[in-house]
C-alpha cells in the first residue's frame, strides 16, 4: 500500500481510524503497508490532521497498530517528511487552503526559498521563511529523531519523503530552490540536504532494515528535474546507504502535474528506467489496479515492488483477489479466521 494521508490524527497522534484503516489493508493481504506522510515536527504537517513522530505519545500510539498489522503478515513501513511551504493547510474536505499564522490551527511555514507555492490571488498562499544553514542542521536532527522513534514504534521500513513539492523535494527542484549557498545551485548542491539527511538517518536506522526514499521522478514541467536528474539523485542516495527508491512524480508547483493526476501512470515506466540505470530496488506507483498488471511489472523487471494507493482505498481485499486471479492459494494472504471462505 502506498502512503496515503488520512488527515485524521489529533496533535499528530494516530487513533482508532488509523488502526482500522491500516488493519483492514493488512487483513486484505497487503504485504507492505507504508503509513501516511508523518511529520518530523509540528510545522512539518500538511494539515492539522496529519500524523507526526516528533514526540513519545505519537510513538506509543502507533506501536500497537504496527504490532497488529505485523501479526496479520504485513510489513509496517513509515514515510517521514516535512511539508515545507505546502504545510499549514486545511484538510482537503475543508477546502485545503492555507491557514493564516494568527489562526490557532495554522503555523508559519519554511522552505529553501521564500516564494509561496502559488500566487493566483484567489486565496491565501503563505510565503515560507527561507531556511538558514542553522535551520537546515536542526531539521536534519528532527528527521533523525523521528527515525529513531519509528524504530521504537516497530516500523520495519523507513521511507524518506522527498517528492510532491514538500520540503525535501522543494530543495531538489530548481523550480523552487533559488538559493545561492551550499544548498542551492547545481544538482548536487540542491541534493545536499536530502543526501545529508539520508546519511544521518542511515546511522540510526539499522543495516538489516531497508531505508527507502520517495522521489518525484519527473517534475513534469519545463525547467524542473527530469528522469536524468533523478537517476543521478538515486545513485547518490544509494551511495549514502538508501536501499530502495519509490518512484512517484509531480507536485512541485501548481502548474506541474499533481501527484495523483490523470497521467500518474507515466511515472511507472520511468521507474523501470531508473531501476535499469541504477540497479537499486525500485517501487513503482500510479494507476496500478489489476493483478496481471502488477504481476507483469514485476516479471518484466520494471520494478521490484508495486504500490497501490487508491485501488486499496476502493478495495481493501484486493491482494486476496489478486492472488486468486493469478492462480495462487489465497490462504497465506488471508487472516486464518477467514480461511473457511477460501476453499
Ligand atoms: C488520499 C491520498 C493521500 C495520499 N497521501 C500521500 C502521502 O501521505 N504521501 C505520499 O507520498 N503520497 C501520498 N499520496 C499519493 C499516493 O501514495 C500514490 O502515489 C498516488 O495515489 C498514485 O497511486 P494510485 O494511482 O495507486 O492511487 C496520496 C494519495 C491519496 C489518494
Amino acid at each position: 500500500m502506498a502512503p496515503m494521508c488520512q488527515y485524521s490524527a489529533v496533535d499528530g497522534v494516530m487513533n482508532d481510524w488509523h488502526r482500522n484503516h491500516l488493519g483492514a489493508r493488512a487483513m486484505g493481504g497487503a504485504a507492505l503497508i507504508i503509513c501516511e506522510a508523518t511529520a518530523v515536527s509540528p510545522d512539518g504537517r500538511i494539515s492539522p490532521g496529519c500524523t507526526g513522530l516528533w514526540n513519545e505519545a505519537q510513538m506509543q500510539a502507533v506501536a500497537p497498530i504496527n504490532a497488529f498489522i505485523e501479526g496479520l503478515g504485513a510489513v509496517p513501513a513509515i514515510q517521514i517528511g516535512h511539508a515545507g511551504r505546502k504545510g499549514s493547510a486545511h484538510v482537503p474536505w475543508n477546502g485545503g487552503a492555507h491557514i493564516p499564522d494568527d489562526d490557532p490551527l495554522g503555523w508559519p511555514t519554511v522552505g529553501p526559498s521564500s516564494e509561496p507555492f502559488d500566487a493566483d490571488g484567489t486565496r491565501l498562499w503563505k510565503a515560507p521563511n527561507e531556511m538558514s544553514i542553522a535551520d537546515i542542521e536542526v531539521m536534519k536532527e528532527k528527521f533523525v529523531a523521528a527515525a529513531k522513534r519509528a524504530l521504537d514504534a516497530g516500523y520495519k521500513i523507513l521511507e524518506l519523503h522527498a517528492a510532491h513539492g514538500y520540503l525535501q523535494h522543494s530543495f531538489l527542484t530548481p523550480l523552487v530552490n533559488t538559493r545561492s549557498d551550499a544548498y542551492g545551485g547545481d544538482l548536487h548542491s540542491r541534493a545536499r540536504f536530502l543526501l545529508e539527511t539520508a546519511e544521518a538517518i542511515r546511522e540510526v536506522w539499522p543495516e538489516n532494515l531497508p531505508l527507502a526514499t520517495r522521489i518525484s521522478i519527473h517534475d513534469w514541467i519545463e525547467g524542473g528535474n527530469g528522469i536524468e536528474e533523478n537517476i543521478q539523485i538515486a545513485k547518490w542516495l544509494k551511495d549514502v546507504g538508501v536501499d530502495m527508491i519509490d518512484c512517484s512524480g509531480g507536485g512541485a508547483t501548481p502548474k506541474a502535474r499533481a501527484s495523483i493526476g490523470e497521467r500518474t501512470s507515466d511515472q511507472v515506466g520511468l521507474a523501470g528506467e531508473l531501476r535499469a540505470a541504477t540497479g537499486i530496488t525500485t517501487m513503482a506507483v500510479g494507476y496500478i489496479t489489476e493483478a496481471e498488471q502488477a504481476n507483469n511489472l514485476i516479471k518484466s523487471g520494471t520494478c521490484d515492488i508495486t504500490l497501490l494507493g487508491r485501488q486499496l482505498l476502493r478495495e481493501p481485499y484486493w491482494p486476496i483477489r489478486a492472488a486468486q486471479i493469478l492462480g495462487e492459494d489465497p490462504k497465506p494472504h488471508m487472516p486464518i479466521q477467514y480461511h473457511v471462505v477460501a476453499s
